[in-house]
């Protein structure tokens, strides 16, 4: 029996990095999903993957920290699969610069980003969720939510480190208020991962810095998406039944 047999799973950013192994993964294990993303070629070729894995997939292309496709994304689960089981809220990102410099709309970007679409998709998710009494919401925070050495050295990540915080601080409430209906809330914080987007800076930083994600990790070296990905699994199966309001960190010792 796979990990998550016909359960229908919602990703959100699943068309690269992390979101598109996470999709993966649940495709593999057996889940039916909706992966929702803005870049709508990228979106397609990661359903193509997740359909090779055995899925069945639909998608929607909209942006999750508007009001109108976060709740577009959750019906059309609903509509195409007629229930919803897990949501993987993954997107996320970051323009950084050090405080003292920070524009204030990067500052609002990142916040909008990371906390936004995770609040609207959630609150579109649960009233189903409850009704069912059933269901599994996995967010991304990160490793950064306790700060970040290299990127807040070299950088400056603050806004991200504030958000990733911040989404810690949501699932332990989020938890705590849907915990009489029977809902898991988790995350998982990340390290430093080889994705398309971030793994090229993290690769400079090794060869070029003092402070380098591989010298600050203890098993030295960067992540790869799968092993956040089956983390993200194990939040999202049976297995993880009695476990809620938990940031899991896969980030390598750190
Ligand atoms: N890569 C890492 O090292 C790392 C480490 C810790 C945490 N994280 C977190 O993991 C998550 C995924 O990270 P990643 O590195 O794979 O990111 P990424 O930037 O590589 O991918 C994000 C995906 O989300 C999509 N997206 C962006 N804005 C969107 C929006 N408003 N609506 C819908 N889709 C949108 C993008 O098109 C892209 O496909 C993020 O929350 C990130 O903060 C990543």
């Amino acid at each position: 029996m796979a990990r998550v047999q016909d359960k229908v799973a919602i990703v959100t950013g699943a068309a690269m990095g992390l979101g598109a192994a996470i999709a993966l993964r649940l495709a593999e294990e057996g889940a039916k999903l909706m992966l929702g993303d803005i870049d709508a070629d990228a979106l397609e070729t990661s359903a193509a993957n997740a359909k090779a894995a055995g899925a069945e997939v639909e998608t929607l292309v909209g942006d999750v920290t508007e009001e109108g496709p976060a709740a577009a994304l959750i019906q059309g689960a609903l509509d195409r699969f007629g229930q919803l089981d897990i949501l993987v809220n993954n997107v996320g990102g970051s323009r950084n610069s050090k405080i003292w410099e920070m524009p204030v709309e990067d500052w609002d970007h990142t916040v909008k980003l990371n906390l936004r679409g995770t609040f609207l998709c959630t609150r579109a998710a649960v009233p189903h969720m409850m009704e069912r009494k059933a269901g599994k919401i996995i967010c991304l925070s990160s490793g950064a939510r306790e700060g970040t050495p290299w990127t807040a050295y070299y950088q400056g990540g603050s806004a991200y480190s504030a958000c990733k915080a911040g989404v810690h601080g949501f699932i332990r409430d989020v938890a705590l208020e849907l915990a009489e209906y029977n809902i898991n809330v988790n995350a998982v914080g990340p390290g430093p991962i080889d994705t398309e987007r971030a793994g090229a800076t993290l690769r400079q930083m090794n060869e070029t810095v003092e402070y380098s994600p591989n010298h600050m990790t203890p098993l030295g070296r960067l992540g790869q998406p799968k092993e956040v990905a089956d983390a993200v699994l194990f939040l999202a199966s049976d297995e993880a039944s009695y476990i809620s309001g938990h940031t899991l960190a896969v980030a390598g010792g750190r």
